[in-house]
């Protein structure tokens, strides 16, 4: 009695909690979950792991790209985790705007299936007007259920917008309480463009030390919660998406375990304050 006593509440201890993402429409019928996990990043060789902890604990966003190179663990670990395609929301990306039907057609191919959730223009190279009609065109078919862009300053936004027909559902940046281009940023939620963070805890470091700001430490304390978390939150509450990364399933469910409490307005304030406005050194993965 006193052994199964024992087992019970080491599992309770052990057991990861579910994560439970709820979804936003980003497109006319098109809800794509607050946070997906990211296998671009730093850890892409662990991409495996982190997308099969995810399924595990019932996350069902993935961000990846054609220049990942790992595209193809997506379809692997779906069949293993025994998941539907349909019950995923894939995000994948073209390597900026040349070549675009062939990369699309890489990464259907790459990702084996036949439609993908969320096509992004990974960054504004080549000629972006002529991609973003390929795009359409796959749009129009059922093909790629939302397009949008990602690293688009307010200067490459502007340019789309003069022909694009379809409106992009997503900007993807780098944004987090230390980093983003605030002008991007404004721009794109003028346009009710979907905002979607990438480096959103700041990429172990990239982006200053947000773990060990006094501000955000403060807030953590305050709710009893993870740095982490209060970096994520930030980004949520205000309305936006994000895409994080790590291989450790530990960190997934409690970065993901931030929809049962709200930050304060003057909490909200402090955090807006810590940025600079701009980008201190961009990156594209
Ligand atoms: N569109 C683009 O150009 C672009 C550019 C960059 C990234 N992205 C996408 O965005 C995703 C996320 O961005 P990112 O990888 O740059 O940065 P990030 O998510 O801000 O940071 C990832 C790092 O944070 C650590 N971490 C996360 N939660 C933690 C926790 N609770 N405790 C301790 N460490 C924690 C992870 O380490 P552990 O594994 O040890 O937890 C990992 O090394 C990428 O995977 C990629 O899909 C897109
Ligand atoms: C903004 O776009 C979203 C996604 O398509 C839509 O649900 C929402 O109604 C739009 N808001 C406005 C004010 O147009
Ligand atoms: C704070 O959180 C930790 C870990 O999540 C938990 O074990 C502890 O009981 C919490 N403390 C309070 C005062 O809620
Ligand atoms: C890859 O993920 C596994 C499983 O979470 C973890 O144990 C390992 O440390 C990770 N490796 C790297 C290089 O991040």
């Amino acid at each position: 009695m006193l052994a199964r006593i024992a087992t019970l509440s080491l599992t309770a201890v052990f057991a990861h909690a579910d994560v439970h993402v709820p979804t936003r429409e980003i497109a006319a019928g098109v809800q794509m979950p607050v946070i997906s996990i990211g296998i671009g990043g730093l850890e892409t060789a662990n991409a495996s792991a982190i997308v099969s902890n995810w399924l595990k604990l019932g996350g069902r966003g993935i961000d990846t790209a054609l220049v990942y190179r790992d595209q193809n663990v997506v379809p692997q670990e779906l069949q293993k985790a025994g998941i539907d395609r349909k019950d995923v929301f894939i995000t994948t990306k073209i390597p900026g705007c040349d070549s675009a039907t062939a990369s699309v057609e890489y990464d259907l191919k790459q990702l084996q299936t036949d439609y993908i959730d969320l096509l992004l223009i990974h960054f504004p190279k080549g000629d972006c007007a002529k991609a973003w009609e390929v795009l359409e065109s796959y749009h129009s078919k059922g093909v790629l259920k939302a397009i949008g862009v990602s690293n688009f300053d307010k200067k490459s936004m502007e340019s789309l917008m003069k022909t694009a027909k379809v409106k992009p559902a997503v900007n993807q940046i780098e944004l987090n309480v230390l980093e983003y281009d605030a002008e991007a940023l404004a721009y794109s939620e003028s346009l009710n463009i979907t905002v979607e963070a990438f480096s959103p805890v700041g990429r172990s470091g990239h982006s200053g030390d947000i773990r060990d700001n006094k501000v955000v430490k403060g807030v953590a304390a305050s709710h009893n919660i993870s740095t982490y978390q209060v970096a994520l939150k930030w980004i949520i509450q205000h309305g936006r998406l994000l895409t994080f990364q790590s291989s450790s399933a530990e960190h997934q469910a409690s970065d993901a375990a931030i929809f049962d409490f709200e930050l304060s307005d003057s909490e909200m304030k402090a955090l807006d304050a810590l940025h600079g406005g701009s980008l201190m050194a961009p990156i594209y993965m």
